[in-house]
């Protein structure tokens, strides 16, 4: 093959992506960094991603679900972990002005474009598989636990149970498949997880609509025995 034959077929294959390996990443911040300035979840309205668009059917259930809980358990405090680009929550903040929000994330840029964007609210940068966020009434969790490794999920969900929360509401897919663990760390890697089936058997919750999922915190604690 002649040399430009050679250089004309490694540009179609750069252009077309062919042959080009996902980034793999050491840890989550880098990880999530790489796909918030990347726009890897590839949605024109939101950084985080398809499912966080306002006219989406999971952040229609999301405000169902949280003006549900809201009122019937009386919740005063919601920690938004993660809050993401906060494309839809000020949604429901507006109905809801007396509680109390904060919106933590990984991503040190996204929580400082939160901050400009959004003075009225708190926020804070947060590895919620390596830190306790401040006590809240609610941790809302809605999109996060897909996203990790099944290590991290259990770290995740201690830290929220370590927080004293009274509750937590945390994605979860009912849908009839076993789990199976993320194939690595790579960059906008996803799949469903269904905390109510093996490995985590979380227990019968408060409220689940099939995809967000209520648990008092203190049903929870066993958790704590299977974290690092
Ligand atoms: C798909 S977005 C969901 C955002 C928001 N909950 C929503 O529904 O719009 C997932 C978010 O999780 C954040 N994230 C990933 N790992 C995290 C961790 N260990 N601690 C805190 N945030 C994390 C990412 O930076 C990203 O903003």
């Amino acid at each position: 093959m002649t040399l430009f034959l050679k250089r004309l077929r490694s540009r179609t294959r750069k252009l077309l992506g062919i042959g080009k390996r996902p980034k793999r990443h050491r840890d989550l911040k880098a990880r999530f960094t790489h796909v918030y300035r990347g726009k890897t979840w590839k949605s024109s309205e939101s950084a985080s991603g398809p499912g966080s668009t306002r006219d989406s059917g999971s952040v229609r259930q999301a405000l169902i679900a949280l003006a549900q809980v809201v009122s019937v358990y009386d919740i005063q405090s919601v920690a938004d972990l993660p809050c993401g680009d906060l494309n839809w929550m000020p949604t429901f903040l507006k109905q809801n002005p007396k509680i109390d929000y904060i919106g933590y994330d990984i991503v040190d840029a996204l929580i400082a474009a939160n901050r400009r964007a959004f003075p009225g609210y708190a926020f804070r940068v947060l590895d919620i598989t390596r830190e306790i966020p401040a006590r809240a009434d609610l941790i809302f969790s809605k999109d996060l636990v897909n996203h990790l490794l099944e290590r991290d999920v259990w770290s995740a969900v201690a830290n929220m149970v370590r927080s004293g929360a009274d509750y937590v509401m945390i994605t979860s897919n009912s849908d009839p498949v076993p789990n199976i663990e993320l194939p690595e760390n790579v960059a906008g890697s996803s799949r469903p997880l269904n905390l109510q089936i093996s490995p985590y058997d979380f227990p019968t919750p408060l409220y689940d609509d099939g995809y967000l999922v209520m648990w008092r915190s203190q049903d929870l604690a066993f958790v704590l025995d299977r974290a690092a």
